[in-house]
C-alpha cells in the first residue's frame, strides 16, 4: 500500500502582466491578456511506498516546493489528485505553522495539536522537544523575535517527537548551523530506519543522494527522471 499517490497533477499559477489601473485599461482596450497561466506542475504522477526515502530534485522554479505543498495539503491541485495515508508533517517554510505573537512554549502546543497530538501527549514529550531544540533560554519569548535557525529548531523538534508517518522537508535544514544539521540528519536516518516515509528537497545534492535511495527529478513542472537517487543527481549535473 503506497503512502503517497500523485496522479496526473496539474497546478497553474496566474502571471500578471499589468502594474497599474491605466495599464490594465489599455491592455483591456487592446484586448491583450491581463494574465497568462503558468504551469508550475504539468501532469506529474508518482507513488511513494511505505518506508521509502525520496529526494525531490530540480533547479530553482522547477516545482519542488509546489509539489510538497500539494502533498501536505496546503495547496490543492487544479487537475489530478494527491492522496496520502497516515499523519503528514511538513517542514516546508521557515516559520510556517507558527503564530508570531505566541511564545515558543505556546507554539509547541499549537504545532503538536495541528499534528494531531493531545494536550497530555504533548505534556509528556514537552521536555524532550525543548531539549532537542536547544533553545530553552528563549522558550518563553514570542517567536516573532526568533532567528530562522531557532524556528527550524523548534519546528523540527516538534515534528520528530510526534507520531508521523510521512515527513516532508523542504530546504529548511539549510538555515540550521552545522552541529544542528548533523543532529537533524542523524534523526532523519533514524526515522527512516523506523520505517517512516520521507520526501526531502535540498540543493545539497551529495547529502540527499546519501540520505535517499530514490530521486525524482523535476524539470519545468514535469518528471524528467525517477529512479536511483545518485543517478537522478547525475542527470541533474549533466
Ligand atoms: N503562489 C504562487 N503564485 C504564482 N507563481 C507561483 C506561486 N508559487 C509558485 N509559483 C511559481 O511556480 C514555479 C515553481 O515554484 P516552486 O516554488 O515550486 O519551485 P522550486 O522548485 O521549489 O524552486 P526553488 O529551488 O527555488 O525552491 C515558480 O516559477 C514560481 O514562480
Ligand atoms: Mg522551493
Amino acid at each position: 500500500m503506497p503512502r503517497i499517490v500523485v496522479d496526473a497533477v496539474h497546478k497553474d499559477f496566474k502571471l500578471r502582466h499589468t502594474h497599474s489601473i491605466k495599464e490594465t485599461f489599455v491592455a483591456a482596450v487592446k484586448r491583450k491578456p491581463l494574465t497568462t497561466d503558468f504551469h508550475a506542475l504539468d501532469g506529474v504522477s508518482f507513488e511513494i511506498g511505505e518506508g521509502e526515502s525520496v529526494a525531490l530534485l530540480g533547479f530553482n522554479g522547477s516545482g519542488k516546493s509546489t509539489m510538497l505543498k500539494l502533498i501536505s495539503g496546503v495547496l490543492t491541485p487544479d487537475q489530478g489528485r494527491v492522496l496520502t495515508r497516515g499523519r503528514v508533517a511538513g517542514l516546508i517554510e521557515v516559520g510556517a505553522g507558527f503564530h508570531p505573537d505566541l511564545s515558543g512554549r505556546e507554539n509547541i502546543y499549537l504545532n503538536a495539536a495541528i499534528l494531531g497530538m493531545t494536550k497530555k501527549e504533548t505534556d509528556d514529550r514537552y521536555e524532550q522537544i525543548v531539549e532537542f531544540s536547544e533553545i530553552e533560554q528563549f522558550i518563553d519569548t514570542e517567536v516573532k523575535h526568533y532567528s530562522s535557525g531557532m524556528f527550524l529548531r523548534l519546528a523540527f523538534s516538534v515534528a520528530i517527537h510526534t507520531e508521523v508517518d510521512i515527513l516532508l522537508i523542504d530546504e529548511i535544514l539549510s538555515v540550521g548551523d552545522e552541529p544542528f544539521q548533523k543532529k537533524c540528519l542523524a534523526r532523519i536516518r533514524q526515522l527512516h530506519d523506523q520505517g517512516k516515509t520521507l520526501v526531502v528537497v535540498s540543493h545539497d545534492l551529495d547529502m540527499v543522494a546519501s540520505l535517499c535511495e530514490r530521486g525524482i527529478l523535476l524539470r519545468g513542472g514535469k518528471i524528467a527522471f525517477d529512479g536511483a537517487s545518485d543517478e537522478a543527481v547525475g542527470k541533474m549535473r549533466a
